[in-house]
């Protein structure tokens, strides 16, 4: 059994979508653990995307999580990590395919809805980042 950090980004909140979003990790079968609205301060946005800290779009993704309340969550089940990215969809709007939430709700690169971690590792990282008292 495994456990992974997704979230509805102030995009998929703006647009009325987290019930979508849960009711389709739900249906796939899997455990929602951990819930919790907020909107991130700059220093948790920045240390959840700390890996992309060279890239040219880290200020604007960093800026885009910050603008308003987004819906943090631990999922849990087998192969979740790995599967909850299928459900997600690719990062290109091209290459999200029908289906999938991104496919079927995001156009842009940068409002595609959701985050899921990338990696058991990176996983454990964002559970204790963004509940600590789990
Ligand atoms: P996350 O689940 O949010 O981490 O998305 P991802 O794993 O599918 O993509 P990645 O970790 O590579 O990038 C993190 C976020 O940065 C993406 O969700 C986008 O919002 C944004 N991003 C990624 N690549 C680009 C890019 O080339 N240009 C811009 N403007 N934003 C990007
Ligand atoms: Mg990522």
């Amino acid at each position: 059994m495994e456990r992974t950090f997704l979230m509805v980004k102030p995009d998929g909140v703006e647009r009325k979508l987290v019930g979508e979003i849960i009711a389709r990790f739900e249906r796939k079968g899997f455990t929602l653990v951990a819930l919790q609205m907020l909107t991130p301060s700059k220093e948790l946005a920045e240390a959840h995307y700390g890996v992309h800290r060279d890239k040219s779009f880290f200020a604007s993704v960093v800026a885009f999580i910050t603008s308003g309340p987004v819906v943090a969550m631990v999922w849990e089940g087998p192969d979740v990590i790995n599967l909850a990215r299928r459900v997600i969809g690719a990062t290109k709007p091209a290459e999200s395919t029908a289906g999938t939430i991104r496919g079927d709700f995001a156009n842009t690169t940068e409002q595609n809805l959701i985050h899921g971690s990338d990696s058991a590792e990176t996983a454990a990282e964002e559970i204790r980042l963004w509940f600590p008292n789990l």
